[in-house]
């Protein structure tokens, strides 16, 4: 559907210039769906925008446009209305052989972009013996929604962790492995460090209170940097010691990714320098190397300098991003960077994004783009925290969930009678939980904050996860009672006549509108809109038209119905890292 919609405005351009002479070439049909159905499907609204410069009445040049349009395989007769709209309304015989199109494809008739892309998603990125926090959750949740998109697109997908495994805190976290526990540094095995969080804190608590241990831990950045062995040894161990519990989150959200952290662009930093010294733009300030960007003022309102190298030698975050950046661009050959990080990056990311772009490191071709977030807060509107105050451990928020899931699962089974295995109710409480955290996340415009509240993501009614796991299950319930086998539906015999079968036909046909606006604009809240307004429109069809008690051969055009809204949701929801249940 989109792309005949794509051809209509072709040929209402076409018309226009038939009508009115080849300077209306390029003239903007204004097409745009209506905000009522009364006034039909889409409405062109050209008449308007042109009477000043034709000098004739709205109307009339409706009517001159429609009289060069001949799009009756798609549309009933054009109808003008109000000052000079024109209303198409869709045919039921167009929309009828659309479905039997998407029916008999796995891809919904959705096809692989023509141009794919090589596209860097960085998301996710904690770092090192640090927690990872719900703002790594919430990177982890868009960033694999957005890669899956792209992906389903066709487009070739690295999935970038920026694992933050490098700068200064290693001196002091290894003097502190040192101290507390030299047998990991002897034995070959991997060695269990418990919670590096606290492993971290003491060890900070160490470098405050003695002098001696700040000196130790500042040669031991320095050897670390060499490359000595020893630390490399002992860096080794906090990475994995990290990577382990990093990996139980992404296991229990299924996440794919591939990690290269700050330290791979280790051998790259020098370059940063030399390449930006040979530009032109790199200062000195106060013994630093740095780049004043422009647009960005400090306090006391002077040009804020980037620093590419501290006065010790040392590098930031920011070099890192730039050596990251070229070779991204260089030896990933991507045509396409999104960075998935909360809002305050922002500046960060329009900083070496300038810097980049002024080096002459970013070609015309390559888009880089930065995707922020909102902040998850509690219910009280402040920082999300536990009952006890302290923060809240990522695993601890997804258990719970899926604790609380099952807590009103057994109420409803225990309500319809229903007695199911403990597999059955586990395997449930685990995908609908777990759903539900990520569809509450996606389901917000993501460059709002997000009150993250059990009772509202677990609820069945609303744009929740469970709302539409519950529709999905029902449409696989109606061929479980009717032994039915979607997959044998002749598509042939769709044939739609009612409002609700109409209205909910259109809304299966938009899914590649929908996929592609989120495509280019990276908010995938507007796939959870559309994905609830589908099970709203669903549950409307289903409640006016009867499907398994309805006469031949309109059971089977409604079964097509069903069995579409299903794979619709399916398609939809696993873009969204959702998985489905056949019974709930
Ligand atoms: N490790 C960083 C953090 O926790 C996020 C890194 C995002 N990616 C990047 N290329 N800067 O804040």
């Amino acid at each position: 559907m989109t792309t005949a919609i794509d051809q209509l405005k072709t040929q209402i351009e076409s018309a226009l210039i038939t009508a009115f002479g080849p300077e209306l070439a390029g003239t903007d049909p204004v097409l745009v769906p209506t905000s009522n159905p009364k006034f039909g499907d889409y409405q062109v609204n050209v008449a308007m925008s042109l009477a000043k410069r034709l000098g004739q009445k709205p109307r009339d040049i409706a009517q001159a446009v429609i009289d060069q349009l001949d799009v009756s395989e798609l549309f009933e007769t054009p109808e003008i209305a109000g000052p000079g709209f024109i209303n198409l309304r869709f045919k039921p015989s167009y929309l009828n052989q659309q479905l039997a199109t998407i029916q008999q494809d796995d891809r919904l008739g959705i096809a692989p972009v023509n141009q794919p892309q090589k596209i860097v998603v960085d998301f996710s990125s904690p770092n090192i013996a640090k927690e990872m926090h719900v703002g790594h959750l919430r990177s982890t949740i868009i960033g694999d929604s957005i890669a899956r998109i792209l992906e389903f697109q066709g487009h070739d997908v690295l999935r970038l962790n920026h694992v933050g495994d490098w700068g200064t805190q290693f001196g002091m976290l290894i003097t502190y492995l040192r101290e507390v526990a030299p047998e990991a540094l002897t034995t070959a095995d991997a060695i269990d460090l418990g919670d590096l969080v606290a492993f971290y804190k003491k060890a900070k608590a160490r470098f405050d209170e003695d002098p001696e241990f700040q000196e130790t831990a500042r040669k031991e950045v320095v050897k670390l940097q060499a490359g000595d062995p020893d630390s490399r040894k002992a860096w080794q161990l906090l990475c994995d010691q990290s990577r382990r519990e990093f990996k139980i989150i992404y296991d229990l959200l299924n996440i794919a990714l591939t990690e290269r952290g700050e330290s791979f662009y280790n051998a790259f930093l020098g370059e940063v320098i030399t390449e930006l010294k040979t530009t032109g733009l790199l200062e000195e300030d106060q013994g630093a190397q740095c780049v004043f960007v422009e647009g960005f003022t400090n306090r006391e309102g002077k040009p804020l300098p980037l620093i590419i190298q501290k006065s010790d030698g040392g590098f930031n975050y920011a070099t890192t991003d730039l050596a990251a950046l070229r070779y991204r661009i260089n030896q990933d050959q991507a045509d396409r960077i999104i960075y998935i990080t909360d809002s305050g990056q922002s500046n960060h990311f329009a900083q070496f994004f300038q810097v980049a772009r002024r080096a002459g490191w970013v070609p015309e071709h390559v888009a880089i783009t930065h995707v922020p977030f909102g902040l998850v807060q509690g219910e009280d509107g402040k920082k999300l925290k536990t009952r006890s105050g302290e923060t809240v451990r990522l695993r601890d928020l997804l258990d719970e969930a899926v604790v609380r899931f099952r807590a009103v699962l057994e109420e409803r089974l225990t309500a319809e009678e229903r007695s199911e295995s403990e597999a059955f109710k586990a395997n449930v409480a685990k995908v609908a939980g777990l759903s539900a955290v990520k569809y509450a996340d996606l389901s917000q415009n993501r460059t709002s904050n997000y009150i993250f509240s059990y009772d509202k993501m677990l609820a069945d009614k609303g744009n929740t996860a469970p709302y539409m796991l519950y529709v999905y299950a029902r449409v696989q319930s109606i061929s479980r009672k009717g032994d039915i086998d979607f997959s044998q539906i002749d598509s042939s015999v769709i044939n739609i006549s009612e409002d609700a079968e109409l209205t909910l036909a259109k809304h299966i046909l938009q899914l590649e509108g929908v996929i592609n606006e989120v495509a280019t604009e990276l908010f995938p809240n507007r796939l959870c809109q559309y994905l609830f307004e589908l099970s709203q429109k669903f549950n409307t069809f289903y409640d006016a038209c009867p499907v398994l008690k309805a006469e031949e051969p309109q059971r089977t055009s409604r079964l097509a119905l069903c069995d579409l809204t299903a794979r619709t949701l399916e398609l939809g929801l696993n873009l969204l890292g959702i998985d489905l249940l056949d019974r709930m």
